[in-house]
C-alpha cells in the first residue's frame, strides 16, 4: 500500500489522488479552487461517500480563503453541493463547514480540517465495530463479497466495508475475498482489487452479474458493502448493482452488512425513493461496445430495501433493520 491519504490539505490547497489514473499509476493531483474540485468530483478523480464529505469541508475552506465576502462563500458552496446528488456526505460535509462562515476562514478552517482527521478516528471504530458483530456470528475464517469501493481511497484513510474486511484480516479471521467489478467504471477492478492486493487480503474479482451466484454458490458466508445514503427507515443506498446482492444474500440466508459513518445517516430523507439517483453520461455503458447512437440509462446508484439489511454499521451503533 501506498502512504499517501486519498484527500489531503497541504497549506494552502487541496491533495487528491487521482483516482481515474489507478491501478496504472498513482498521481496526486492539487486543486486550488472550487470549480477545479467541483471538476475532480465529477470525474470521480475523488469519489466514495466519506471523501466526498471531507471535499466538501475542505472545499469550503478553499473558498473562505478565497474571498471576505460569506455570500461569495455561500454561492461557491451551493455549487460544490451540487456536484453529485447523491451521497449525503457531500452535503454534510460543505454545511457543516458553511455554518461557521460568518465566523471567519479560521473557524471555517478549524472545521474543516477536523472533519478530514476525524474521517480517519470514525472509519477505524466502525470497522472495529462491524468485525466484532461479524465474529460474533460467523465461524471464522469467513468469506466475504464487496462491491465498488469502500477502501481507504472512498475515505481519507483505511475504508468503511474494505475497512472492515481488512480488521478481519488483521485479526486473522478473513479467507478470501470476492470483489465485483463494478460497472461501468470498474471501481471494484481497478481500485479495491488493487487496494485488497496491497494489503494482502486474498481475492478474486467477479463480473457485477455474477455476484448473486457467487453467493448462491456458497462461497462466501457475507456482504460487507457501503453506503452513499441511509435513509431514515433504514433503505440503503450504494453504487448500482448492491440491491441485487441482498436479495441473493436474503435467498441464502447470510448477513447483509452496511458499513458507512453516521455522515451518511441522512434523518431527512423518509427513504430511499426520495433520493436523487445520479445518472451519468450514456456514454460510460456505451463505451465501445455498442452501435453508434445506442441509447443507455446510466443510473449509478440503487436503493436496497431495509428489510433486506441484516446490519447497520456506523462508528456509534449497530442498527438491525430487519428485527
Ligand atoms: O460513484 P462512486 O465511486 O463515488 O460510488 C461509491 C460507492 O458507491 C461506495 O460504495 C460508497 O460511496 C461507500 S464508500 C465508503
Amino acid at each position: 500500500m501506498i502512504d499517501v491519504r486519498t484527500i489531503d490539505w497541504q497549506s494552502d490547497h487541496i491533495v487528491i489522488i487521482d483516482q481515474t489514473r489507478l491501478p496504472a499509476e498513482v498521481v496526486t493531483r492539487n486543486l486550488h479552487t472550487v470549480p477545479g474540485l467541483i471538476d475532480a468530483i465529477r470525474s470521480l478523480a475523488v469519489r466514495g461517500a466519506p471523501a466526498l464529505g471531507v471535499a466538501g469541508a475542505l472545499g469550503v475552506m478553499l473558498a473562505a480563503r478565497s474571498t471576505a465576502d460569506p455570500d461569495e462563500v455561500r454561492a461557491l458552496a451551493a455549487d460544490l453541493r451540487a456536484a453529485r446528488p447523491t451521497a449525503v456526505n457531500l452535503a454534510w460535509g460543505v454545511d457543516r463547514a458553511l455554518s461557521r462562515v460568518e465566523e471567519g476562514p479560521g473557524a471555517v478552517e478549524a472545521v474543516a480540517i477536523d472533519t478530514l482527521e476525524a474521517d480517519v478516528r470514525l472509519n477505524r471504530a466502525l470497522a472495529a465495530r462491524a468485525a466484532d458483530w461479524l465474529l460474533d456470528r460467523l465461524p471464522a475464517p469467513f468469506n466475504a463479497i464487496t462491491h465498488c469501493n469502500a477502501g481507504a481511497l472512498a475515505c481519507v484513510e483505511w475504508g468503511t466495508a474494505l475497512g472492515v474486511l481488512r480488521a478481519v484480516h488483521e485479526r486473522g479471521a478473513l479467507g478470501h475475498v470476492y470483489a465485483d467489478e463494478t460497472r461501468p467504471l470498474l471501481q471494484g477492478a481497478r481500485l479495491t482489487a488493487w487496494e485488497l492486493r496491497g494489503l494482502g487480503i486474498p481475492h478474486t474479482l467477479v463480473v457485477d452479474s455474477a455476484g448473486p451466484s457467487v453467493i448462491a454458490r456458497g462461497l462466501v458466508q457475507a456482504v460487507v458493502v457501503g453506503a452513499d445514503r441511509i435513509a431514515a427507515n433504514g433503505d440503503v443506498v450504494n453504487k448500482i448493482g448492491t440491491y441485487p446482492l441482498a436479495l441473493a444474500a436474503a435467498r441464502a440466508g447470510i448477513p447483509f452488512v452496511v458499513a458507512a459513518p453516521e455522515s451518511t445517516v441522512d434523518p431527512d430523507t423518509p427513504d430511499g425513493a426520495a433520493v436523487e439517483i445520479e445518472v451519468r453520461d450514456p456514454a460510460e455503458v456505451t463505451g465501445g461496445a455498442a452501435p453508434a447512437g445506442t441509447d443507455a440509462l446510466n443510473l449509478a446508484f440503487d436503493v436496497t430495501p431495509a428489510d433486506l439489511v441484516t446490519a447497520i454499521v456506523t462508528e456509534a451503533r449497530v442498527v438491525t433493520p430487519m428485527r
